[in-house]
């Protein structure tokens, strides 16, 4: 593009399925663009064109993510392209930019977003958060070291018993687990909607509950992909989509009920939390495949207010200075004081006992990775002491995890 790209909004739905379709290199369908209708905030849309053509398209859900121990409003990054012919010209760069003085005004301390690829979000000082493990399992190995004590029962259901069922179930799990969306209705719809073209050859949904004296506390999300080897023998692919529970029983009982699924040779989880408890319950982990990717990133809009906005478990303070080319009224030397009681963050003449980039602040935000691990990367610079301190002051007793892609 010889001249300054326009950035407007989509005028339809329509308008941007087409594009975004183009930029990431799939047919769509009347039934897409349903389905992107149902969570689209057409008017956080910041799209560009050339002449009439949209040619590069990036949209943003108003949301409310699970920091520990509190939420806060959060930008969500997403439907990010630029068409093939107009790539590397600068387009995305300008797109983040309109997006983030979007995410700015509207005073959300957070965005965050899932990348399509690893390499692209770092420079615009989003930071990999909240890790998606893939675990897989052969049934024939699915036994557990202990018999699973569970009072309660299994119960499968169909979609509009899930419509009604799985939403308190998560509202119970949502405050517990880092790096979760409140779900409105309309999510819940777009959650549920399962189009036949995102099943990749496997069937439906599925839901199984599980009960304790009639009161839901756990469900599991999956599909089936039927394989036979020549031979005859069953091989189907039971691929979990989503197991929320709400304590240990029922998330155990949930794991045995898709172990012991006839005709299914493979157990398939496409994103766990890094903590759970599958690897433990099996007799033989080793047999368990555990593998991980980037999942949730993360970015802090405005630091104080995103520092304050989530709980600490031990008192601690800590003086760092940040680096944060594209929001520079994060850029400086801050003092955080924080405890159980809750934090204070300010700008700060003392000398830094840390420096850190923005990527590297909205990795370690929700209480997961390590600032050690960073600082050995050489991504986070100070004494050992201080890399200690902030390391035991910002871990959360459990692994931050996004449970869907947006
Ligand atoms: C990824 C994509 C949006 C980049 O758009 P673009 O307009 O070419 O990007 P820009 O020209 O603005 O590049 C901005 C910076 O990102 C870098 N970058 C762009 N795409 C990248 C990629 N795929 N991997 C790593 N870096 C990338 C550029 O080198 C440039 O770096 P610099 O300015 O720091 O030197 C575009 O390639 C695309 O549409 N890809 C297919 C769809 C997709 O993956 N979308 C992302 C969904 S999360």
């Amino acid at each position: 593009m010889s001249r300054d790209p326009e950035i407007r909004p989509a005028e339809s739905a329509e308008a941007l399925q087409e594009a975004m379709a183009e930029g990431f290199g799939f047919d769509w369908t009347a039934d897409h663009v349903t389905h992107l209708a149902r969570t689209l905030e057409l008017e956080r849309t910041r799209c560009v064109f050339d002449g009439a053509q949209m040619v590069g398209t990036c949209g943003a859900h108003s949301l409310r993510l699970t920091v520990p121990g509190g939420s806060l409003p959060t930008g969500g990054t997403t439907f990010i392209t630029v068409r093939a012919t107009h790539r590397r010209q600068g387009l995305l760069r300008a797109m983040m930019r309109a997006h983030l003085d979007d995410v700015r005004e509207r005073e959300e301390p957070l965005a965050v977003l899932w990348a399509s690829e690893s390499g692209i979000y770092g420079r615009f000082g989003y930071g990999s958060a909240a890790l998606a493990y893939r675990g897989r399992i052969e049934r024939a190995h699915g036994a557990f070291a202990r018999p699973v004590e569970a009072a309660g029962q299994l119960r499968q259901i169909d979609v509009e018993e899930a419509r009604k069922l799985l939403p308190p179930i998560y509202e119970r799990v949502l405050p517990e687990r880092p790096g979760h969306i409140a779900r409105s209705e309309a999510w819940w719809e777009s959650h549920l909607a399962d189009p036949v073209w995102e099943r990749d050859g496997a069937s439906k949904f599925r839901y199984v509950l599980y009960e304790e004296a009639g009161e839901p506390r756990g469900f599991l999300q999956y599909r089936i992909q039927t394989r036979w080897h020549d031979s005859g023998v069953p091989n189907h692919i039971l691929s979990v989509v989503e197991l929320q529970s709400v304590d240990a029983v029922a998330r155990a009982a949930l794991w045995r009920y898709a172990l012991d699924v006839d005709l299914v040779g493979t157990v398939i989880a496409w994103n766990l939390p890094a903590d759970d408890s599958l690897p433990w319950l099996l007799a033989d982990a080793r047999r368990y495949r555990p593998s991980w990717r980037d999942g949730l990133w993360l970015r802090l809009m405005d630091v104080p207010v995103a520092l304050e906005g989530r709980r600490w478990e031990t008192e601690g303070r800590i003086v760092f200075a940040l680096r944060d080319e594209l929001c520079p009224w994060n850029e400086g030397t801050w003092e955080l004081e924080a405890g159980p009681d809750g934090a204070r963050c300010c700008p700060s003449q003392a000398e830094p006992e840390l420096r850190l980039g923005a990527e590297e602040l909205g990795t370690v935000y929700l209480g997961g990775d390590r600032f050690a691990a960073l600082a050995g990367a050489g991504r986070i610079e100070g004494s050992t002491d201080a890399i200690r301190r902030a390391d035991r002051l910002f871990r959360w007793h459990c692994a931050p995890w996004c449970p869907e892609v947006f």
